[in-house]
């Protein structure tokens, strides 16, 4: 029997997925290390019955109905504001995901961020190489404690429950903002449900982690940036577009918070030029789920679900599973 064609938007993922979908599929991958433009994306699912993306392929009406025959996109990632879910579901294509695969990962690196920002270790690294280190001095590259300050995360789902798990090590005071309660996270991490105006008020660190939805587009601009505490510090992991970035570069020069470490932008794969121009900025490029056994892990996990799809089987995470095949 033939074996389902599938288009895979990058030229590789990682061994163990490239095996499944080579045994289970007849799996085409693009052949540049750059993203699909969106003419060569419509043209290659035509003919395919799965695909596998990547964040930075948009996914909507058009792409899907310029592939008749794909019954499945599985994305390679948690997030899914690349793609149209109802366009999908009302075409009948099963849409997945893979939570639960990066959550250490990627509150690991939320800490990375938040402790490199606080204690300005990359602009001390690089003074360092520089051959600039003639001696202890005490007054140069003065950072912020940690012990006893508040965290406050906005987005506190698995992975706002994994940063705010690694606070406690910290001796710290946990906050968070979340469209519902989250009492289990509560209950594990002595965290506290507070408005998002207290969130504001109250937070030393406030780490975003939450998806990009239309509620969270442009939360974190001026107005918020006020009510914060001067020598705050912010962290994003969640979703660019979450922070308004230029406010946020007006915000640093003007002093109403103190730094910000970034790890996804607004405009991705730009960055806000003022940002690259400031001294208590810290930015890393899309890496939260980086590592070589999450990544590794993600591949897989997004291989079967596409082929688990394809034969008919419940992937592990679907979003609208239910409403297509249920
Ligand atoms: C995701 O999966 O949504 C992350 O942003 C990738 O690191």
């Amino acid at each position: 029997m033939a074996k389902p064609k599938v288009l895979v938007t990058w030229p590789y993922t990682f061994p163990e997925a490239d095996k499944l979908l080579q045994t289970e599929t007849e799996a085409f991958y693009h052949s540049e290390e750059r993203p699909m433009t969106r003419q060569e994306l419509m043209e290659a699912v035509t003919d395919k019955e799965g695909l596998l993306c990547m964040l930075f392929d948009r996914i909507d009406g058009e792409v899907l109905e310029a592939g008749p025959h794909l019954k499945v996109v599985s994305n390679l990632g948690v997030g899914l504001d690349n793609i149209d879910i109802e366009a999908a579901t009302q075409r009948g294509v099963v849409i997945t995901h893979t939570p639960g695969t990066l959550t250490e990962a990627t509150a690991d690196l939320a800490w990375a961020l938040l402790m490199a920002t606080a204690r300005l270790i990359p602009q001390a690294h690089q003074f360092t190489r520089e051959g600039r280190f003639i001696g202890l001095r005490y007054h140069i590259f003065l950072g912020k404690d940690l012990a006893g300050k508040t965290l406050g995360i906005y987005g506190m789902g698995r992975i706002g429950t994994a940063v705010a798990r690694r606070a406690l090590g910290f001796n710290m005071k946990i906050i968070y903002h979340n469209r519902r309660t989250n009492p289990e996270g509560e209950r594990e991490t002595g965290a506290r449900y507070v408005s998002f105006q207290e969130l504001l008020k109250e937070s030393d660190f406030l780490v975003i982690v939450a998806p990009l939805t239309p509620e969270t587009q442009g939360r974190f601009g001026m107005e918020e940036f006020r009510r914060m505490k001067k020598d705050a510090i912010l962290i994003n992991i969640g979703r660019g577009p979450i922070v308004k970035e230029k406010e946020l570069v007006e915000a640093l020069k003007e002093g109403l918070i103190w730094g910000a470490g970034l790890d996804v932008y607004e405009r991705e794969p730009q960055v806000e030029k003022g940002l690259l121009e400031l001294d208590r900025v810290v930015l890393t490029p899309h890496i939260g789920s980086a590592t070589v056994e999450t990544r590794s892990t993600m591949a897989l996990v997004a291989a079967e679900n596409l082929v688990r799809v394809l034969i008919g089987e419940k992937p592990h995470h679907s979003p609208n599973w239910d409403k297509v095949r249920g």
